[in-house]
């Protein structure tokens, strides 16, 4: 087997995994970084619609501030988030983004002068001030009280992952893509690095590390209709659970975009709304005011989310054949907004769906798109369990999103985290000095060779791993989406037990060892199930409603009882998580209180039991 060595292994080439690497290059340390894909592919760069950082340069921006930017998130989350952290991101976004201007990121930039905006459908002006020319400007996202997503166009994903990949290349980072990583390599205490497999041979490899990164962004794609990228199966989180010793955080905190097209679920960016866009019913009637007077289309995700379901549940949604659906309408904001503002979406929608967005409204509906969850780390991005284990991004729970992430807060949190955890491995890797017992290797890669080797051998085997695949995604769609209550929740979870001993009698119909799709999903698909059940199992012990994890049978906001955050570990050949639960918070520079939006009652955290 062939053997690398590294000082630091970052598993996962996207915005986070690159700028934790670039951290560690700079200061001098060997990094490599494996991929299912080319890095440029990563799914960062399909992210659209910008990142938040409290630059105030706008207008619409003007007075405003990392507090305010603080206030914002934590309101966001629904008092679910880590305030600690999420201070240190708000603090270090404004920083981050001027870095990657420096880098070569080609903001949009303030024009002076008189200019027209959208909201809600009305035309307004603002007057863009002569000393704030060429300065980065921002958009509006939902759930946020000024202008704050700096963005290029609608590609903003795009444009920052070629940057930081250029810088990465400059600073000699090595990244082997076509990788898949199997498992974690430790010996109880210490991770030492992955065993991974060659996509394009079939090979298996060590990778032997003093620090191991998980970087492999969210978990989308173990639900059917997501707005994820296929490589976005919580690989990183799969390795790590089936340590038995790291934890996730809050996997049952999924978020539902309002607006994925119909039916491919593509994103149409937040951006569409924040620049005006409005969303209509069947009748061509715009809603969202008659629920939401105040932020209307511009409340956060998860309440555009599930006002747009309730409506369409009172029969108001728009019939199709691949389900109902309601309308994104963007035609007002004119030809020119649409070249140079949201020129994706104009391709998407052509190429896509056929039409011209100019001409017509936009067929969307609340779709998967980001998993708040992930492998829990502490401030600095150390995963808990494993010394030598760190995690940024998506794929980590960090956690500055708690219940409900902002629109532009992932974006910008790659990058910020990756900036910062990258310091905290660097300062790690400086005092960390590690041995590679040959016996743990060895048995790590053993292990994967066997399991490969009986999913090869099981031919008859008698499932077909798309159909295994497919009940996983039943499951969840109908038991673990954006409305949830204890009886469904019950079904899906007895479902997916079911689910992951037939995922155990998977039988290929192919044999090749390099290439092989079926393969690396019937590899993947046991893990999947497993974190099915982990949001699944979650979302069913926590008996209230927070942020996106809305339970018809506990409507109100707990904080007396769940201001808490789930930790879920996997015992070996249990059958469900073992969960526990830590303070959602240590410190608290907002107290719990109302968000401003999204109704809802609230079990204040000192009233008393009865
Ligand atoms: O709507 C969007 O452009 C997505 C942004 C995000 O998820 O932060």
């Amino acid at each position: 087997m062939q053997t690398f060595h590294t000082d630091l292994l970052c598993i996962g080439a996207g915005l986070a995994g690159e700028r934790v690497a670039i951290e560690a290059a700079a200061a001098g340390f060997d990094v490599i970084c494996l991929s299912l894909v080319p890095a440029r592919r990563s799914h960062s760069s399909a992210a659209q619609g910008g990142m938040q950082a409290a630059l105030g340069n706008c207008a619409m921006g003007e007075g405003d501030c990392p507090d305010v930017h603080f206030e914002d998130t934590v309101k966001g989350s629904d008092w679910g988030c880590d305030q600690e952290v999420a201070r240190l991101f708000v603090d270090s976004a404004p920083v981050a983004m001027r870095q990657l201007a420096a880098w070569g990121v080609p903001w949009n930039r303030v024009v002076p002068g008189k200019s027209t905006y959208f909201k809600g459908g009305k035309l307004f002006e603002k007057e863009e001030k002569k000393d704030k020319e060429g300065l980065i400007t921002a958009r509006a996202f939902g759930g946020t009280a000024k202008w704050r997503t700096c963005y290029t166009s609608d590609g903003t994903g795009h444009t920052v992952l070629y940057t930081m990949d250029n810088r990465a290349v400059q600073l000699g980072v090595d990244v082997h893509d076509k990788t898949e990583v199997l498992s974690l390599i430790h010996d109880g205490e210490n991770c030492l690095g992955a065993v991974a497999r060659c996509l394009k041979t079939g090979a298996l490899r060590a990778y032997l590390a003093r620090a191991t990164l998980i970087a492999t962004g969210g978990f989308g794609r173990i639900y059917r209709e997501s707005t994820n990228a296929v490589i976005n199966d919580g690989g990183g989180l799969i390795i790590a659970l089936d340590t038995g010793l790291v934890p996730l955080g809050n996997m049952e905190a999924v978020q539902f975009h309002p607006t994925g097209i119909v039916p491919t679920d593509i994103l149409v960016t937040e951006g569409c709304r924040g620049d005006g866009g409005t969303l209509l019913d069947k009748d061509m009637h715009r809603f969202m005011p008659d629920y939401e007077p105040e932020k209307a289309e511009l409340a956060s995700r998860d309440v555009v989310s599930r006002w747009m379901t309730h409506h369409m549940r009172q029969g108001k949604g728009v019939p199709s054949p691949y389900g109902d659906h309601l309308w994104l309408d963007i035609r007002h904001l004119g030809a020119q907004h649409l070249a140079t503002k949201l020129r994706e979406v104009d391709e998407i929608c052509k190429n896509f769906l056929g039409i011209d967005p100019l001409e017509s409204p936009i067929p969307v509906r609340p779709t998967q798109h980001y998993s708040m969850g992930g492998v829990r780390t502490n401030k600095d991005g150390a995963a808990y369990g494993l010394k030598g284990l760190f995690s940024a991004g998506e794929a980590a729970c960090w956690d500055m999103h708690g219940f409900n992430r902002l629109g532009g807060n992932s974006l910008a949190e790659t990058v910020v985290a990756g900036m910062i955890v990258g310091a905290k491995m660097v300062e790690f890797l400086q005092g960390h000095q590690v041995s590679y017992p040959t016996n743990v290797v060895a048995d790590a890669a053993k292990l994967q060779q066997e399991r490969i080797q009986r999913l090869i051998a099981r031919s008859d085997g008698s499932e077909n791993v798309y159909m295994v695949r497919n009940a996983m995604f039943d499951a969840l769609m109908q038991g673990a989406g954006i409305f949830r209550n204890g009886s469904d929740l019950q079904m899906c979870l007895d479902t997916l037990q079911e689910v992951h001993q037939r995922a155990r009698q998977i039988g290929l119909r192919s044999n090749g060892l390099g290439a092989n799709p079926e393969l690396a999903m019937a590899l993947r698909l046991p893990g999947m199930v497993r974190l099915a059940l982990c949001v699944a199992y979650g979302a069913l012990q926590r008996t209230e409603s927070r942020g996106s994890h809305a339970r018809e049978d506990y409507p109100e906001r707990n904080d007396r009882d769940w201001l808490v955050r789930t930790l879920a570990t996997w015992q070996p050949d249990s059958e469900l998580p073992t969960l526990n639960y830590e303070p959602a918070s240590q410190v608290w520079h907002i107290p719990p209180g109302e968000r401003g939006y999204g109704g809802g009652k609230i079990i204040s955290a000192d009233s008393k039991k009865q």
